[in-house]
């Protein structure tokens, strides 16, 4: 492996020459307090921190920062700490995902405008994933990621409770009044223990272990939960190996092929991750120029198998699979579906550090020929009522839904959904099908979370607990039910969910992978010709500029103008 030297170094473009800019930028780090010897010739590591005080599944990275900034100088390098823009799931309105590529330009632009010569990008939170690899896939300076950890178990009652798919759960007890208000204030206190993300494998997980299976982790590191002395041992290697990773000029374009991809996909699977990660490897993938289309992520779900029994799809939590092995033990099972050539940021390839990984646990990681289901966890659709596409999460659905036939309850948007749902005059039976419509990337705006539409409190009482919902929305990786997420095009933009009217029968097929509105052609192009666009809502700023270049579900959710265009932005001349 041929290694830079220091003057090859990108910071020495900054610091090096004898010029009135390089000098200013010398002066200015001995107005820091730091000395030449502290950094002259040394690769300048940014480390990239998703931190703040209203995103309490990163409060510990203060700490992590601190323990990677140990790993760089142990290494010989130099490292900065950059605050770039948190995405609290819980706190941002209208939804986080509304902020993923407000924080892929900001990663994007702090990487390129600085001395910078690699970077530990901190994340964990769902949209913090996606959004740091997509800024930094577009300035291709060496990277590693360091994945935030989940959070350790939560207990209630003497039973193990999950954040996001245990509040579900609890929240439709609770409408069906078996539930009063002091028990879900106890519950409320028990639910979100410490540090660290969601421990089902919700979007957080998913994108994490997805991160690792396309080699940009440490092997393991996305399975150490937040707490554990091995998350701040790893933060610290994260912090030793990108040094090294500088010198050697590991960029992640050699990480994000076609290959890469592929694994990450059936890694999605085989852990039965969410259906978010369709959208965020999709985006990922334009942003890298890697041809990744849809049908990719069904024929790949159609030859894995799911393995993790990790919630919401299965029993155990993110301790529990660490526990057993954790993501490489699972990746060893199902080694003969992956390239084991892919090179991973370690320095070895993926079949090298799964090489020895073992299952601790049959029950939470299963055998190939115990799986949780034959196929993966998610399929993509398509028929008239989605021309280019919705998404399922078969593993997380309830069996005999996946073939039902049904008259459609429309509800023209959220709020009207959450004005109306309760209505027994609506006369809502386990028969029919909910259906939300602008909900989607442009109508919601930014594709919330609210795809797992509620039940009528009375069917609950009744003690249904499942029925066929289907949006232009998408569903938070800890939710369940027979959900069909990411109708596209939208209602929005005129696409067919739009043109639903209550009574129609609608069918979804997942066998054949069909979602089909049972309205002839004739009546559609009427309603067609009836319908109205939404008047827009933004007439300035970062919300106008989200309208009018947000993509469709399909195609990412990423603006037009971001794309991979085959061009090379050019790295700012020095001044
Ligand atoms: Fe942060 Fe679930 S709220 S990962």
């Amino acid at each position: 492996m041929s290694r830079l030297k220091p003057d090859q170094l990108r910071s020495h473009r900054f610091f090096g020459p004898d010029d009135l800019r390089s000098f200013g930028h010398r002066s200015r780090h001995k107005q820091l307090g730091i000395n030449d010897e502290e950094y002259q010739g040394k690769p300048v590591i940014a480390i990239l921190n998703t931190w703040n005080d209203l995103l309490p599944c990163h409060s510990h990275f203060r700490q992590r920062a601190e323990e990677i900034k140990r790993g760089i100088w142990q290494a010989g390098g130099y490292p900065v700490e950059m605050p770039v823009m948190g995405l609290s799931e819980t706190f941002m309105k209208p939804t986080s995902m509304f902020y993923r590529n407000m924080l892929a330009m900001e990663v994007e632009e702090t990487l390129r405008c600085h001395p910078i010569d690699g970077a530990v990008l901190m994340g964990g939170c769902d949209k913090t994933v996606p959004a740091l690899l997509m800024g930094a896939a577009m300035v291709d300076l060496p990277v590693i990621f360091m994945p935030g950890g989940a959070m350790m178990r939560a207990s209630w009652r003497g039973e193990q409770l999950a954040s996001g798919t245990d509040v579900w759960r609890y929240w439709a007890e609770r409408g069906a009044g078996r539930l009063s208000c002091e028990d879900w204030q106890d519950f409320e206190d028990h639910i979100t223990p410490g540090p660290g993300h969601c421990m089902t494998m919700g979007t957080a997980s998913t994108m994490t272990s997805v991160t690792e299976t396309l080699g940009l982790t440490l092997p393991g590191a996305s399975s150490i939960p937040a707490v554990h002395a091995a998350h701040s041992r790893m933060a610290a290697a994260c912090g030793l190996r990108i040094v090294d990773m500088v010198w050697e000029d590991l960029k992640p374009s050699r990480y994000l092929t076609r290959k890469a991809f592929e694994n990450a996909i059936t890694a999605d699977m085989a852990i039965g991750g969410s259906t978010n990660a369709i959208i965020h490897l999709t985006a990922l993938a334009k942003r890298a120029g890697v041809d990744l289309p849809l049908k990719l992520f069904d024929d790949i779900s159609r030859r894995t198998p799911v393995l993790a029994n990790l919630k919401p799809s299965g029993k155990y939590v993110m301790a529990d699979f660490y526990d057993a092995g954790g993501l490489p033990a699972l990746l060893n099972r199902i080694r003969h579906l992956l390239h084991l050539d892919a090179p991973t940021v370690f320095g070895k390839t993926l079949g090298e550090c799964l090489d020895g990984s073992e299952v601790f646990n049959d029950e939470v990681i299963l055998p190939l020929d115990k799986p949780l289901s034959e196929e993966g966890g998610t399929v993509i659709l398509k028929g008239n009522l989605a021309p280019d596409s919705a998404v399922i999460k078969t593993v997380a659905a309830s069996p005999a839904l996946l073939q039902h036939k049904g008259p459609a309850v429309v509800f023209k948007d959220y709020p009207d959904l959450q004005k109306r749902i309760h209505d027994p005059s609506l006369g809502i039976t386990e028969n029919h099908v909910l259906v939300m419509q602008n909900a989607g990337p442009i109508g919601a705006p930014g594709i919330p979370e609210s795809g797992m539409l509620p039940l009528p409190n009375y069917l609950l009482a009744q003690g249904v607990r499942d029925i066929l919902r289907i949006s232009d929305a998408r569903m938070s990786g800890t939710s369940y039910g027979t959900c069909v997420l990411h109708v596209s095009p939208e209602a929005s933009v005129g696409g067919p969910l739009a043109l639903v009217q209550d009574g129609d029968l609608i069918e979804l097929d997942v066998a054949k992978r069909s979602l089909t509105l049972h309205v002839d052609e004739g009546e559609l192009e009427r309603r067609r010709a009836a319908w109205t666009p939404p008047e827009k809502r933004y007439s300035r700023g970062y919300g106008k500029l989200f309208e009018e270049q947000v993509t469709q579900a399909h195609e990412g959710c990423d603006f037009k103008f971001l794309h991979h265009d085959g061009s090379c932005t050019p790295d700012p001349g020095i001044h």
